[in-house]
């Protein structure tokens, strides 16, 4: 989604080799269990000042272990704590006092992944919270809060989680991320536009919040604009509260990118090899999340070479929530197939007339991936809990005031969303879907054909606003147009930014809708703008 025009200088520089990064990952991991580097006799660089300024964060929660993630980087996101290796020491506790120390250990940072830090934790309690640190020199970090899943065959009553996506720098503050930080929540789901690829705006007036340096294309360029988002304290405290799961949509690349195919921004964009730009991307993305390793790896379907292909990363995937909930967290861009039909033959998306598409109409145009397809109706097909959650980036039915649709979406891969909807009912649990990606509230129905008002309710699904990004120019009135040209949907609202919250129970899921008075202000205060629940073994969104 564009979200508006902009210039500025770029550079590029080569990603690391995918051997040399798998090897250097695979050492990362291996050194949190306190194996040093083979070899390791690096220089230990000397840290003068905090290196925590980014944050600390965890998330890829399992039923025994969990990731725990920094990065390391003095204060200014153009700076740099220097070309060594500095070995970080971890601990993981029972307590915020450190008095019962579960497991500790040393990771080291490499300069080759940014000085980030992986500790991939196994061992531990499943079902509980636990509080953790990183030392480094003299310094220390703030303290994180992190949990385990519950096992796989428990009878779990409870699950209470966030899900946001869409956070533009120069759009807002994260005050959202402030109240979020202060629910009580299990898990927080990110749905993609974690960074935006954009340089700063030159419009005056146009932005809340300066957004440092021009387009984004090159590994530092893509470190330093995470650098940027990270060192927000807002954003940093939800990430302390609690263990995050990811799916990515296009800015983390490129606006509008489809598998191997750039997207389009903006005319002023610098053209450059887009393969390299999605490699060095990945690997930043990498470098900045709590994810294991093994999203890398050839083994897990990870780095894997595809010829001339770019690098692959493998980040959809499913947590289990005991008897309660499974959920699958979809990669909506790495596998999809180039837009359709975009005028004047541009990239990237656009809004088209359907019945002039041909393209539209072939069954084997692919959003996911057929590999990820498959793996998405196994998920759904065998897994037997109360709840099947799909998280993925954008809206799932159509959502147009007109007979036009917007090519990016679901609406422009007809097929795939048939394939998507089949999967969903091959599934007896109570299934709900989750998305992001149009900067607006949305929630309804998945409908086995839209075309039938009457049509069988396959999935309640629930979009979530940004939480900061702009939304579209559509008035109130044109919202309204829209709900009523697509009755699957009973409410949508893009003028509030904010979070959604689940709370699922083996009887129902409430949802509720949170949102900022004002995006543009540090202390902005939040409310809820609307809840909805859905009663288990029916998909009928109501509103409470
Ligand atoms: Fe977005």
């Amino acid at each position: 989604m564009t979200i508006n025009k902009m210039t500025g200088p770029t550079k590029t520089e080569p990603s690391l080799d995918r051997r040399d990064l798998l090897k250097l990952t695979v050492t990362t991991a291996a050194s949190t269990a306190g194996v040093w580097w083979p070899g390791a006799s690096w220089a230990q660089a000397k840290i003068s000042s905090n290196p925590f300024t980014l944050g600390v964060a965890s998330g890829s929660p399992t039923v025994d272990g969990v990731v725990l993630w920094t990065r390391l980087l003095p204060s200014g996101i153009f700076s740099s704590i220097g070309n060594e290796s500095v070995s970080v020491r971890w601990e993981i506790a029972s307590d915020d006092k450190f008095q019962r120390i579960v497991q500790q250990g040393t990771s080291v940072a490499t300069p080759q992944l940014g000085h980030s830090v992986h500790v991939e934790l196994s061992g531990l309690t499943s079902d509980s919270w636990f509080f953790y640190r990183f030392h480094a020199g003299e310094f220390t970090s703030a303290i994180g809060r992190t949990r385990t899943l519950p096992a796989a065959d428990a009878k779990v009553n409870h699950l209470r989680m966030a899900y946001a996506s869409c956070q533009h720098w120069g759009h807002g503050f994260y005050g959202a991320y402030r109240h979020m930080a202060q629910e009580q929540l299990d898990l927080v789901m990110f749905l993609g536009d974690y960074i935006y690829e954009y340089p700063g705006s030159t419009k005056a007036g146009d932005a809340v919040r300066s957004v440092t340096g021009g387009w984004v294309q090159s590994l530092a360029d893509y470190r330093q604009r995470y650098a940027l988002h990270k060192s927000d304290a807002d954003l940093q405290a939800a990430h302390l509260a609690f263990p995050w799961v990811f799916t990515w949509d296009d800015h983390e690349v490129q606006n509008d990118y489809a598998g191997d195919f750039a997207g389009y921004a903006s005319h002023a964009e610098p053209s450059t090899d887009f393969s390299k730009r999605r490699a060095v991307a990945y690997q930043a993305w990498y470098e900045h999340m709590p994810v294991r390793s093994s999203v890398l790896t050839k083994a897990l379907a990870g780095l894997v070479e595809r010829s001339s292909k770019p690098t692959e990363l493998r980040i959809y995937q499913n947590l289990r929530w005991g008897q309660l909930a499974n959920l699958m967290l979809l990669d909506p861009r790495q596998y999809k197939d180039p837009t359709a039909c975009t005028p004047d033959g541009r990239l990237g998306s656009g809004v088209i007339d359907p019945k002039t598409c041909e393209s539209l109409k072939d069954p084997a145009r692919t959003m996911l991936g057929k590999a990820q397809e498959d793996w998405l109706h196994q998920q759904l097909s065998v897994t037997a809990t109360t709840w099947q959650v799909v998280g993925q980036a954008t809206l799932i039915g159509p959502y147009g005031a007109s007979t036009r649709i917007s090519n990016d979406g679901w609406d422009g891969y007809p097929a795939a969303r048939e394939r998507l909807i089949a999967s969903l009912e091959s599934s007896s649990s109570s299934k709900v879907v989750i998305g992001g990606d149009v900067h607006a509230n949305w929630v309804g129905h998945v409908k086995a054909d839209y075309s039938k008002v009457k049509s069988k309710i396959v999935a309640s699904e629930f979009c979530g606003t940004s939480i900061t990004s702009r939304p579209s120019a559509a008035t109130r009135t044109v919202m309204d147009a829209r709900l009523a040209k697509n009755p699957h949907y009973i409410f949508a609202d893009n003028e509030k930014r904010g979070y959604g919250v689940c709370e699922f129970t083996p009887a129902g899921l409430k949802t509720t809708l949170r949102v900022v008075e004002d995006v543009t202000k540090v202390d902005t205060a939040i409310s809820t703008l609307a809840s909805f629940s859905v009663q288990a073994g029916k998909s009928v969104v109501e509103r409470v």
